[in-house]
């Protein structure tokens, strides 16, 4: 089946139009045990199929998309035919983010977003940069040369100090480990998203059930201990959390902790382990590939002289934001987004029943032959303004995009530019000898155990 890439999606009801082919699945499971055995393979051998592609987890009827033109209609030109898919709905998701950014709908979701807008302009976020340096360095100074790391772990907690230090201007390094370790395992429970706990939704008094609650509970401590402290200071920072309290509705009410709350670790939760990804496989792939590396050395050396980075020098980081860019195409830490058709339509000329679970995976189109030349290769030099130019726009979507896109895009491209600048400009890393990375698709793209990288002084390596 070819691509049906011209067709526009209708909001209007298509009876006869057919319904898209796909895998038959095991007769009562559906698909669920060969999505679960492989995601990312079998992400890729669905489409096979087609660009649209029909595939049943138990009795939830998913459309995979692949075609650039249909997910920009779902995402973008129709989006108010769509909501949030099924597992963002799950209780788990919901007891950890609430009716955060990630997962509110309809007015609620478009004043919360109008609110905490301006903390993300451009402006604002060039005021992060010197933080974003200074925390790097830090990091970077503490390591010893010669030493062998856990570049995930480093990079997580580096980020999650971040985004608590931008967005809240609050200090959480003494608890930055421990926020960590439980969001990472929080998360777990997601890993396989179709599973039978996520369709049924885990109703049941599990050990794992009573241990996620538990550490629900530990992080909400934290939180409210932040909230509280700038209450009762009632001084205004100008930062993201100053914004979300002061805010009025029409009514004069203001948001309760426990809105606040929601926002706050869904900002967490959104906006670390994300970047600390594309950081992590920044620093996998280019101890991998000599040419981008020494590109990369060459062009710190050359804007930098040695001195630290600031803000101002990404408009001329170039080969910087391109190596983020190319990770973020073959490692989207967000490697597929999901939606929920409201009512029925019709994609690529397939008819879309309401309540259909529609699934477009960064993973598949990122690395799709008809869109990248050698589409597996990490080639930064790549992105030349005339082939992004060319490219059609959602062939290479690693922030989602329409109404929902990503809040955080320039901040964590901002953060991956800065922090690769500054910890690259004095050192060099290498994968560990014997190290074998495997991937582990949970909510986001993660290595199965970590990955262990020797540090090198730059001078000395
Ligand atoms: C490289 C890093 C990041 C990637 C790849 C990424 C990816 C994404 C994607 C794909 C979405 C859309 C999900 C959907 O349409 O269902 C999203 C939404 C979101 N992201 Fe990010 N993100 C990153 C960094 C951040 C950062 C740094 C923050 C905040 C500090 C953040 C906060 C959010 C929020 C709040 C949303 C929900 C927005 C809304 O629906 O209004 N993200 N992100």
């Amino acid at each position: 089946m070819n691509s049906t890439q011209d067709l526009p999606l209708k909001t209007t009801t298509a009876k006869r139009s057919p319904l898209p082919p796909g895998p038959k699945g095991h007769p009562i499971l559906g698909v669920m045990p060969d999505f679960n055995r492989d995601i990312l393979g079998f992400i890729l051998k669905c489409r096979e199929y087609g660009d649209v592609v029909r595939a049943r987890f138990l009795y939830v009827s998913s459309y995979f998309i692949y075609n650039p033109n249909d997910i920009e209609n779902v995402l973008s030109t129709n989006a108010r035919n769509f909501r949030k898919s099924m597992s963002l709905r799950s209780n788990f998701f919901h007891r950890l983010v609430g009716n955060g950014l990630l997962t509110s709908e309809g007015d609620f979701w478009r004043r919360q977003r109008r609110l905490a807008q301006p903390a993300f302009h451009r402006q604002r976020i060039s005021g992060y940069g010197e933080v974003m340096v200074d925390y790097a360095e830090r990091i970077a100074t503490r390591w010893d040369d010669g030493e062998v790391r856990d570049i995930q772990r480093d990079m997580m907690r580096l980020t999650l100090e971040l985004v608590v230090k931008t967005l809240f201007d609050s200090d959480v390094s003494g608890d930055a480990d421990n926020v960590g370790n439980i969001l990472s395992g929080l998360v777990k429970p997601f890993a396989s998203q179709a599973t039978l706990k996520w369709i049924l939704d885990n109703r049941l008094p599990t050990p794992e059930h009573r241990r996620f609650h538990k550490a629900v509970g530990e992080i909400d401590k934290i939180v409210y201990r932040i909230i509280g402290e700038r209450r009762d200071s009632g001084y205004d920072q100008g930062d993201l959390l100053s914004m979300l309290l002061q805010a009025h509705d029409d009514d004069g009410s203001q948001m309760t902790d426990a809105q606040l709350r929601d926002e706050v670790i869904t900002l967490f939760l959104a906006g670390h382990e994300t970047t600390a990804l594309v950081l992590m496989w920044s620093w996998y792939l280019l101890a991998q590939n000599q040419e981008a590396e020494s590109k990369f050395h060459a062009e710190l050396d050359e804007v930098l002289g040695g001195r630290l980075p600031q803000a101002s020098d990404l408009p001329r980081l170039k080969y910087t934001e391109k190596i983020a860019k190319e990770v973020m195409r073959l490692y989207p830490p967000a490697y597929g987004v999901g939606r929920e058709a409201i009512e029925e339509c019709e994609i690529g000329g397939y008819r879309v029943p309401r309540h259909t679970q529609i699934f477009a995976f960064q993973w598949a189109t990122q690395r799709d032959p008809r869109y990248f030349d050698n589409p597996d290769a990490f080639d930064p030099d790549r992105w030349t303004v005339e082939f992004s130019e060319n490219l059609p726009k959602y062939a290479y979507f690693p922030f989602g995009g329409g109404p929902r896109q990503c809040i955080g895009n320039y901040f964590a491209m901002m953060e991956v530019v800065l922090v690769l600048a500054t910890i690259g400009r004095r050192l060099k890393l290498s994968l560990a000898p014997d190290e074998v990375v495997e991937l582990s698709p949970a909510m986001s793209l993660r290595p199965r155990a970590g990955i262990q990288m020797k540090v090198e002084s730059r001078r000395s390596a």
